[in-house]
């Protein structure tokens, strides 16, 4: 056999091929020695196989020799045994050694924050293989979706001289001989893009100078955008909605392997349809027993979406504790048209809004924000030349997969997670 006809692991996982040979490469997931026989499971990114190798065989010697996590290629017949880890089994005729392994410093029982310390080797585990997959389906299922939509995907600068989110979780960096931010969110740009392309998206990481050290908060997240112009604030719940369902369904479908092995029910997802249910914040108050202008904790909207029992969309936000560019509800005045998102098990996973349009009120926003006219000039002028209603939201793509895969920290989802205690590997 060539080495062009290697095969992924989970094509040889066929009845099929019963009897035949065939050869596939990997790396030695476990190893369990006998007497007579030596069971490897060979792992490759496409799904594990038990192979066994005879002690009368030509491949002993080198299955004697081979270590966990060591790589190689192995050519042997395929039969089904249902004992097997995946139904079948591999009956060694030849093993090569490409890359002997050292002593694979993850052994069984190890804590969370050695594997945190040991990424880069803990990212080949079946656990954050089978999370990465999931989390390149929602890429492909966000993608796809705006295809379907009709809309361009454009990018913003990651250096800003400016807050989008407010002051307190910017991250300051030199850039030159001034000073700079790395962005927390593109929607400013994307404000002034709709004014060329109307329907706009992006994926792009943004960045929190995040303190708080809680299971769904990142330094660095990739952070899906919408913007779009002419779309009124119920447009853009509904927009929200059909996006949401749209992913669940699609990654219920083509990631149905992978969630059934990391134990993540996926009725939840399947059945999934809109519309999710609505919440103004007066009510969310009430029901939490909390003042007016109290800003809801992780655990506040756990709580909330836990009793209603489906994603809520938590809207009409007091002004002041929301960001300066949001129109104000011209039905009740103290509020804004802001809405957030909360998911079961993750709480607030997209935040969004309709925008303001008029000069005049952006200015005083400013104001009362206490930002200085000088830093948002540009974005200023958006509001002078033929203005448009216009709204958008951002989603944490991290929280979603958390959501979708059934991970309790936030970490889990991304293969080298940044936080205020983490800057490596
Ligand atoms: O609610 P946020 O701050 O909204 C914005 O940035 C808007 N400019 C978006 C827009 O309207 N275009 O962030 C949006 C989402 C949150 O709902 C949350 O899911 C995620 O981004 N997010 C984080 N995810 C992980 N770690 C963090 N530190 C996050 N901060 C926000």
């Amino acid at each position: 056999m060539t080495k062009s006809e290697f095969q992924p692991i989970e094509q040889v996982l066929d009845k099929k091929l019963e009897g035949k040979t065939v050869s596939i490469r990997g790396w030695v997931h476990r190893k369990r020695d006998q007497k007579e026989l030596i069971f490897l499971v060979i792992r490759d990114s496409s799904d594990i196989v038990q192979a066994v190798v005879k002690k009368d065989s030509e491949a002993w010697k080198a299955a004697e020799k081979i270590t966990l996590e060591s790589s190689c290629e192995i050519t042997g017949k395929i039969r089904e045994d249902k004992r097997a880890p995946t139904g079948f089994e591999l009956q060694v005729e030849d093993l090569e050694i490409i890359g002997l392994a050292e002593r694979f410093p993850i052994t069984k029982d190890i804590s969370e924050e050695f594997l945190r310390d040991v990424r880069h080797l803990w990212v080949r585990s079946r656990k954050m293989s089978l999370i990465f997959q999931v989390r390149s389906a929602v890429f492909e299922a966000i993608h796809e979706f705006y295809k379907q939509k009709g809309y361009f995907e454009i990018q913003s600068p990651s250096f800003t001289a400016c807050a989008c989110e407010g002051g307190s979780t910017l991250f300051e960096v030199k850039y030159f001989d001034k000073k700079a931010y790395l962005t927390q969110s593109w929607q400013l740009y994307a404000e002034a893009l709709i004014f060329s392309l109307e329907k706009i998206y992006c994926m792009a990481p943004s960045y929190r100078a995040e303190k708080s050290r809680t299971r769904r908060h990142l330094a660095e997240y990739w952070h899906h955008e919408m913007e779009t112009a002419w779309m009124s604030f119920d447009d853009l719940l509904k927009f929200e909605e059909e996006l949401i369902v749209f992913v669940a369904h699609y990654v219920a479908k083509k990631c149905a392997k992978q969630l059934k092995e990391l134990g993540r029910d996926t009725a939840e997802l399947e059945h999934l349809k809109a519309p999710f249910a609505r919440m103004k914040y007066s009510d969310a108050i009430k029901k939490l027993s909390q003042k007016w202008g109290y800003d809801l904790t992780d655990e506040d909207e756990r709580k909330l979406v836990a009793e209603v029992g489906k994603p809520v969309f938590l809207t009409h936000f007091p002004r002041e504790i929301k960001a300066f560019y949001m129109k104000v509800d011209p039905k009740d005045k103290r509020t804004v048209l802001a809405v957030d998102l909360l998911i079961p098990g993750v709480g607030e996973t997209t935040g969004g809004s309709a925008r303001i349009e008029d000069p005049k009120e952006l200015a005083e926003s400013l104001k009362m924000f206490k930002l200085k006219h000088a830093d948002y000039e540009w974005y200023m002028d958006l509001r002078k030349y033929g203005s448009v209603p216009h709204a958008g939201f951002g989603l944490g793509v991290e929280r979603l997969v958390m959501w979708l895969t059934g991970t309790e920290h936030i970490m889990d989802t991304v293969p080298f997670p940044r936080t205020a205690d983490r800057l490596t590997p």
